[in-house]
């Protein structure tokens, strides 16, 4: 649990406002993120690199809601993009476009102009084709394209496979034998200006030595440039540091930096990073109700109103994320808590109702639970195998949801996506309101 998810009176609180008031305030499910989280992990970023110039570009694609943005743009952030979505994002939160990397394989021709005409840093290129298709798109709009080679430094992130890019077999980036040629190749046309080299590993890495293992690779690689006259004003070691969800011990942000600018020696080029995870993952966490609880033969399910929509990764990746009651028992205990409604809860809304028994302190047993959505998959599950003191209407947070959470949901079931909260202090504000069914449909008519 991060720091700013805390139990205070046996209620898990955000910062200084209990999760159970959130819940009632904006219903469930809910994304909850701590605006001093997110301000904490971009500032110790920038503490570990100061006195060597930088930019931290932080990932839109972990978490894209506005405010999240707005946090990190205030704080001098740029921005690493994937799509003109993400550009339009980053622009409507105040982001700065002089301070947007342009990564993805798929760049279309719509996106590659709306990114010139806002004037990015640089477009991270990850193919042959794709510096031809921006060489031509430039030219047609009388600019010239600040580029980079994103290579694939073919080292193994020992990470999620489906969330490792950097080895051969990865559709990523160019492969790193081809790197000199396509530099020649760039340097030969007219509407692209070099300006540096990009790589990017693989996601949630635990460990430092891959991230070395790549910075080596491309250092050999700006040599070789450099020998040939090709002069690069920054190296862009992508994102990829991970979190920790259950037991993993991820290097801290200081130290992964550190081992970083040691790789790097002395090296004079601006360092440009895009860390997305690491900034918001434990800055979030996902609110849900206990709707049904139901006992099986062999498994019992605690059925929640949050689903694989709302947080896809279990079904996705069978990822973790750690499940804990917003309201412990009093005694402080984990394993069993009252049904009696939370003290301190809004006044004037609704409560949850006990589970039964009226309101009486009855103790709940705690036992073993799937935690499933209401959706109809089978890997529709939100954890495996908790142990978990609930009733029906009992909260539970979802921790660590605060990347590739609410940034990955879907409409899928016709369900509106969850509302997002960001607690500042002592308040909690919306962010972004729960979708209506009507917006889902919005756009779709029948054939008459
Ligand atoms: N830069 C590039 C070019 C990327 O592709 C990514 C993530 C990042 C930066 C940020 O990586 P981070 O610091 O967040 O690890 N949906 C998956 C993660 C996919 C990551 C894709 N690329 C998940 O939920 O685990």
């Amino acid at each position: 649990m991060s720091d700013y998810f805390h139990y205070l009176d046996n209620q898990l609180h955000a910062e200084q406002v209990p999760l159970a008031d959130i819940a009632a305030q904006f219903g469930t499910p809910c994304y909850v993120y701590s605006r001093a989280a997110l301000t904490d992990g971009f500032r110790q970023f920038s503490n570990a690199l100061q006195g060597r110039e930088h930019l931290i570009c932080y990932a839109v694609k972990a978490n894209s809601n506005l405010a999240v943005l707005n946090v990190f743009a205030r704080l001098g952030a740029g921005f690493d993009i994937v799509s003109g979505g993400e550009l339009q994002r980053v622009r409507a939160a105040g982001g700065d476009a002089g301070k947007v990397v342009f990564s993805g394989v798929g760049k279309s021709i719509a996106e590659m102009r709306l990114a010139l005409e806002a004037g990015i840093l640089c477009f991270n290129v990850e193919s042959a084709a794709e510096l031809e298709r921006l060489n031509e798109v430039a030219g047609s709009m009388g600019k010239v394209a600040p580029i980079s080679l994103r290579v694939n430094p073919d080292v193994d992130a020992k990470t999620h496979p489906y969330i490792s890019t950097g080895l051969k077999q990865n559709k990523f980036g160019v492969a790193y034998g081809e790197a000199v040629a396509l530099y020649r190749k760039a340097q030969a046309l007219p509407h692209l200006r070099i300006t540096g080299v990009d790589c990017h590993i693989g996601s949630q890495l635990t460990e430092t030595s891959p991230f070395i293992a790549a910075v080596e690779k491309v250092l050999v690689l700006v040599d070789m440039l450099a020998r040939e006259g090709i002069r690069l004003e920054h190296i862009d070691l992508g994102g990829g540091l991970g979190i920790r969800y259950n037991d993993e011990t991820p290097p801290a942000i200081a130290d992964y930096v550190a081992a970083l600018l040691g790789a790097l020696g002395g090296r004079g080029e601006k360092l440009v990073l895009e860390p997305g995870r690491v900034l918001v993952g434990n800055a979030g966490a996902l609110l849900t109700r206990v709707e049904y609880l139901k006992p099986g033969e062999e498994k019992n399910f605690a059925i929640v109103d949050a689903a694989m929509n709302d947080l896809m990764r279990p079904a996705l990746y069978d990822a973790y994320h750690k499940i804990l009651p917003v309201e412990l028992e009093p005694s402080g205990g984990t394993t069993s808590h009252s049904t009696k409604p939370a003290s301190g809860q809004v006044a004037g809304y609704p409560q949850p109702s006990p589970a039964c028994g009226g309101g009486s302190e009855r103790e709940i047993q705690s036992l073993i639970y799937e935690v499933v959505g209401p959706i109809c998959e089978t890997g529709d599950f939100i954890g495996h195998a908790r142990e978990l003191a609930i009733a029906p209407q009992s909260l539970l947070a979802v921790l660590s949801a605060g990347a590739y959470g609410m940034s990955m949901s879907s409409n899928y079931n016709t369900r509106p996506r969850a509302a997002e909260v960001m607690v500042d202090g002592g308040t909690a504000h919306l962010v972004r309101e729960r979708e209506t069914v009507a917006q889902l449909y919005a756009g779709e008519k029948p054939v008459l």
